[in-house]
């Protein structure tokens, strides 16, 4: 493969939130976009940021591979794994759809894009983890569990790959004003209704930047966010679970 003049990024879960915003900033700094999503919406998106958009569910291996086939013909240049759902403790499909999109896709897609990156010596990864690695998540179990499991996966794979020319930056939102809650129904929660939400647009500008400066981590995009994140981990799990599943609690 040539490597040609622009750059390119790759973004999962580009069709609305964060990874739209994400795609935006990729576009806004000369990178040409391949952006992926489960739902049609996503060849709007792509056709009004000139990108290729991929229609697929993440969610099987079947679609990761499909995906990775449409990258065959240029190297990535940054791959960033955003897709991801959450979902209520009382749902069990959805939980294992989570467990499947969250955690094993996240590892599937990272392992075929970085092993050739890995061969080139160069390549940026961004994994979108979340503040809510940092404590456990009544009535929304799976999905506090899964972003644990990515902020960890995320700085593993940084420090197996450093040596390589491949640099690996785990993004951590706070709340985000985004159609996450609502796809899950999760609404009528105090996290997913009322409380106050960064702008997706914040998060995918701080992430830009710690991504390209080869950041470990960044928390993003509020004071809010970043404060509930520092004292999240100096509490104990008892404390977050219990003061977590008053904001989770479907009512
Ligand atoms: N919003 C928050 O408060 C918040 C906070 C921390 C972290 N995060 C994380 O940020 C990431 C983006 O979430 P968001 O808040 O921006 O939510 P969102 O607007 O619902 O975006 C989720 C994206 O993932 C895609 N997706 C869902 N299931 C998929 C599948 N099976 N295959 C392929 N794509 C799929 C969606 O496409 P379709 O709509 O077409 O399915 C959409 O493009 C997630 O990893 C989430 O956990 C969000």
């Amino acid at each position: 493969m040539t490597e040609p003049h622009r750059p390119l990024a790759v973004v999962t879960g580009a069709s609305s939130g964060i990874g739209l915003a994400l795609a935006r900033q990729f576009s806004n700094h000369g990178f040409d976009l391949v952006v992926a999503a489960r739902g049609p919406e996503i060849h709007a998106v792509a056709e009004r940021l000139d990108a290729e958009g991929v229609e697929v569910d993440l969610a099987t291996p079947d679609g990761v591979r499909t995906l990775h086939q449409h990258l065959r013909h240029r190297p990535v240049t940054v791959l960033a794994l955003n897709a991801g759902i959450t979902a209520r403790s009382d749902d069990l499909e959805r939980e294992l759809e989570l467990v499947d999109l969250n955690v094993r896709s996240l590892v599937h897609l990272a392992r075929l894009v970085t092993d050739e990156m890995r061969a080139r010596k160069r390549g940026r990864v961004l994994i979108t983890a979340s503040i809510v690695e940092a404590f456990p998540g009544p009535h929304q179990a799976a999905y506090n569990a899964s972003k644990a499991f990515a902020r960890s996966f995320g700085i593993s794979l940084r420090h197996e790959l450093r040596e390589h020319g491949v640099s690996v930056t785990v993004l951590e939102p706070g709340a985000t004003d985004t159609p996450i809650f609502e796809k899950a129904d999760q609404e009528t929660t105090i996290l997913g209704g009322a409380m106050p939400k960064d702008d997706p647009a914040d998060v995918a500008e701080q992430a830009f930047e710690a991504l390209m400066a080869g950041r470990e981590t960044v928390v993003a995009a509020s004071i809010t966010s970043k404060a509930t994140h520092l004292v999240s981990r100096l509490l104990p799990d008892a404390v977050t679970a219990r003061v977590t599943g008053l904001l989770t609690k479907p009512r």
